[in-house]
């Protein structure tokens, strides 16, 4: 008989495929993927605990399982991800969900067949939590989703500690994959016929620290220099690490994408030094101005958190001046989730929720008149899109240009995975309407 499986996933590039990864563990086991948790053998949560809000969801969700658990009592529910590797938080779930199977962690992802099998031997839950040991695990067979782009892992974990964030405390030290490996991968996979390839780690830039390896400049090179046609994106890099060795590889390379994300979580230096993002916003500026110089029309994206304990008026209208100066092509936009654990979860001056909440409307009009604007400027030109989906409400096909910006267009035939060339007719928000040349 068929067993099917269904996975949840919250948060991240990174956990978007860590779930892929699960599902090539659960496709090992005889499983095959359906599309909700009602018809599901095995549901398998990715969780996500960045903000307050990621990890209401979750457990909103896995309380909504309960119903379908008493009517169906041989399927498996299991959770994973950055929430359950919180401290405490796996005795949490099982107190307040005492119907799911299997807990897991960050850290014990590629055992979870074992942990499958153990839980069809055994009644009891089985929770396990493991530390971080250092390893770098090789040996992942994802079962990818994605086409016609590919996520590639290149370092895990963080070692930055900005005092807001709940991330080194849930994926551990970071540590670089070999790049023999990673060329390895990305070279089976342009063969395989992918299209994009995104290079993955919380900070890009550091990959290779602390070992003899090559640094990550020269691994975008070395994957640059493969054959074949495609696209290299990466993300996330940290300001304070952005070289210009980088810009000079990225402005080298046609096959790297002409956008960067560089998130500056703040346009006041008092409040960076808070957030200890070890850089100032005249570094930032400096280090875009160095940007420009290769690649002049490279698009920057950002993410940008307000209500930051202690964030003062005049520290919130630093951010948007520095939001108007760089004039950033998109950006996201946050209101700061107090994480337990956290340095900035013990400052004081916690910023009130009515405060921020205008903060953010503030910050969104503006990104959003920003974002349109950089839209706008491409009507009547012609751009090369990777065509990703077919948009059945549009009844169109979609997909990005090399600046990362989403295009939309009619086609009798299926475009997924082709180049294709769009005159833009039309903007709307974020996307742009074209037609075929
Ligand atoms: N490693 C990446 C991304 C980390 S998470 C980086 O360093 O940029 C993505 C974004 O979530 C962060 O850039 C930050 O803007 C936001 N974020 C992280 N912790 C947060 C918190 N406690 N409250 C609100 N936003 C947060
Ligand atoms: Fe979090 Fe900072 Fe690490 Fe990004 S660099 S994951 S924001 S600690
Ligand atoms: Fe990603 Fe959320 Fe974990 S943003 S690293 S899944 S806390």
């Amino acid at each position: 008989m068929k067993k099917f499986y269904y996975i949840i996933t919250y948060g991240c590039q990174m956990n978007v495929h860590e779930s892929e990864k699960i599902a090539g563990i659960l496709r090992e086991l005889g499983y095959e993927s359906c599309d909700g948790a009602e018809r599901a053998d095995i549901v398998v949560f990715n969780t996500c605990c960045i903000r307050e809000n990621a990890e209401n969801h979750a457990f909103g969700n896995i309380g909504m399982l309960k119903k379908l658990k008493s009517e169906n009592r041989n399927m498996i529910i299991a959770v994973g991800g950055c929430l359950t590797q919180q401290m405490g938080k796996a005795d949490n779930l099982k107190s307040k969900f005492p119907y799911v199977d299997i807990i897991f962690g960050t850290h014990n992802l590629h055992k979870l067949k074992e942990l499958i099998i153990l839980k069809e031997k055994q009644k009891k839950a089985v929770i396990q939590i493991e530390e971080d040991s250092g390893v770098v695990y090789e040996g992942d067979s994802p079962f990818r989703t994605s086409y016609p782009n590919a996520w590639v892992n290149i370092t895990y974990g963080c070692n930055n500690f900005c005092s807001y964030c709940i991330v080194p405390y849930v994926r551990g030290r970071e540590r670089s994959r070999k790049s023999e490996d990673i060329i390895a991968e990305v070279k089976t996979l342009i063969a395989e016929g992918y299209k994009e390839i995104t290079l993955l780690g919380q900070n890009v830039n550091s990959y290779g620290n602390g070992t003899d390896d090559i640094s990550f400049p020269k691994l975008l090179e070395s994957i640059a220099l493969l054959d074949g046609k495609f696209r290299l994106r990466f993300m996330t890099s940290h300001p304070k690490d952005f070289s210009e060795e980088l810009a000079a590889v990225m402005a080298k390379y046609p096959k790297i994408c002409r956008c960067l994300h560089l998130p500056v979580q703040s346009g006041s230096n008092a409040i960076l030094k808070q957030m200890n993002r070890k850089y100032t916003v005249e570094d930032y500026l400096a280090k875009m101005e160095i940007l420009h110089r290769y690649i002049p029309d490279c698009a920057v994206t950002t993410d940008i958190i307000v209500g930051f304990p202690g964030e003062s008026d005049e520290d919130f209208a630093a951010t948007l001046d520095l939001v108007k100066r760089v004039n950033f092509a998109s950006a996201f936009t946050f209101v700061y989730s107090k994480r337990e654990g956290t340095v900035a979860a013990k400052m004081p001056c916690q910023i009130s929720e009515e405060v921020s909440k205008s903060r953010i409307m503030k910050l969104v009009e503006l990104v959003n008149a920003q974002t349109r604007r950089h839209t706008e400027s491409y009507v009547g030109k012609t751009i090369e899109i990777l065509c990703e989906d077919f948009d059945a409400k549009k009844q169109m096909y979609m997909g990005r240009d090399e600046y990362g910006r989403m295009g939309y267009f009619k086609s009798d035939v299926n475009e997924i995975g082709n180049f294709v060339n769009i005159r833009v007719q039309k903007a709307n928000g974020v996307s742009r309407l074209g037609e075929r040349v």
